[in-house]
């Protein structure tokens, strides 16, 4: 088959106005936040493939080494000829360790950044010519249906511990909405960074040739971009550490300055030391996410997690 007729691209991501009210709305709070999606955009997502590289960064290549290690075994249980939804696609890359043994009848990767996600798409779709790709750009924060019918068991892959971007509440709402997206046939393999030493865990996300760093203030320049936003990068600075209480590691960007910053016609003003939350990344026991996946709906699982306990991967149905 030709790559070209095998790739569809759909775009349902929410209007301009709205998420510039999301972002406004957040930074008027007691505790200011920018939700954690407005990292990726085109840049955001290099940077975030750059941190995947950093020797700190254990998770991604964990989790790859366990893909890799047992794909056959994952691709058995999730089946031939499925409809494979990926949540958060970015470069695509750990769905092509699988993508030879499970065969799928279509590929749908969802991501919030266009233009990222058009290329990764373009680029799987000439790598895998017999694989119909249709990619759709939207918040898969959000409620949301596929934009295209078709008749297939379907399969979700959530790989890169992204579910610990959500609150353990949202993560169970998710959850929930994840298993009615795949129906009572249907299965989902979901990767998620286990609880481990604290030291292990700081470092990972203040990793010492400071990309994550670039990555956090990153957000600012991208909000500038995209909402006409003046801040300036010199006056934040970077920190992520782990909260034991809360299970996650909180990342933050704190003023170094009194300052206003004006995101199109809303003034923002920022005492001295201030902080801006922009990311949990929240840590589960194997123990702890099974109670959720259990209460969102799934009933059955296999768990696969490597030598040190470090990273795990679920298959849920
Ligand atoms: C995408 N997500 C799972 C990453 C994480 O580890 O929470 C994003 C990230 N933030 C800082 N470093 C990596």
């Amino acid at each position: 088959m030709p790559s070209q007729s095998s790739l569809f691209f759909y775009d349902i991501n929410t209007v301009l106005e709205d998420t510039r009210n999301e972002v406004t709305l957040g930074l008027q709070r007691p505790q200011k936040m920018i939700s954690p999606k407005f990292f990726y955009d085109e840049m955001g997502s290099e940077l975030f493939m750059e941190i995947t590289r950093q020797p700190e960064y254990y998770l991604t290549r964990t989790e790859i080494s366990l893909l890799r290690e047992y794909a056959d075994e994952m691709a058995d249980l999730m089946g031939e000829n499925c409809l494979l939804i990926e949540y958060g696609s970015g470069s695509s890359e750990k769905i092509r360790i699988l993508l030879e043994s499970l065969r799928p009848r279509a590929y749908a990767p969802l991501d919030i950044s266009k233009e990222y996600l058009g290329a990764a798409a373009g680029a799987l779709a000439s790598e895998f010519p017999w694989l119909e790709v249709h990619a759709t750009c939207l918040d898969f924060t959000e409620d949301f249906e596929l934009p295209f019918t078709m008749d297939a068991r379907r399969v979700a892959f959530f790989p890169g511990s992204s579910i610990g971007n959500f609150g353990r509440i949202e993560a169970r709402a998710f959850l929930g909405r994840a298993q009615r997206l795949v129906g009572d046939e249907g299965g989902m393999l979901v990767g998620v960074d286990l609880k481990k030493d604290i030291a292990v865990l700081n470092a990972a996300y203040n990793d010492s040739n400071g990309i994550t760093e670039k990555f956090n203030l990153h957000v600012l320049t991208h909000l500038n971009e995209k909402f006409d936003a003046d801040f300036d990068l010199k006056n934040f600075a970077h920190s992520a550490v782990f909260e034991p209480e809360k299970g996650c590691v909180a990342m933050y960007l704190t003023s170094l300055q009194e300052q206003k910053v004006q995101i199109a016609d809303t003034s923002i003003s920022f005492k001295a030391g201030e902080k801006i939350h922009t990311e949990n990344s929240h840590k589960y026991t194997k123990e702890e996410f099974l109670y959720m996946a259990l209460d969102a709906g799934f009933t059955q699982y296999h768990f696969w997690t490597d030598n040190n306990n470090r990273f795990g991967i679920f298959y849920l149905t």
